[in-house]
């Protein structure tokens, strides 16, 4: 893989991955934390919003 590249993807479990030199901020523009690669919820049930913390395999 070229690290120097982006790649964003979404899982069928609602995860948006997310591999690559990105600049991640809130909507002020303060910079939030994470690696090289980190997923993003795309399912809305996270509790640790905008990141993925596994809360999409919760059944309801
Ligand atoms: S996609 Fe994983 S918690 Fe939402």
């Amino acid at each position: 893989m070229d690290k120097s590249k982006v790649r964003i993807f979404r899982k069928a479990n609602g995860k948006i991955v997310i591999e690559g030199p990105v600049r991640l901020t809130d909507e002020k523009g303060n910079e939030l934390p994470h690696g090289d690669t980190f997923s993003l919820c795309g399912c809305g049930k996270s509790k640790r919003m905008p990141y993925c913390d596994g809360s999409h395999k919760e059944q309801i």
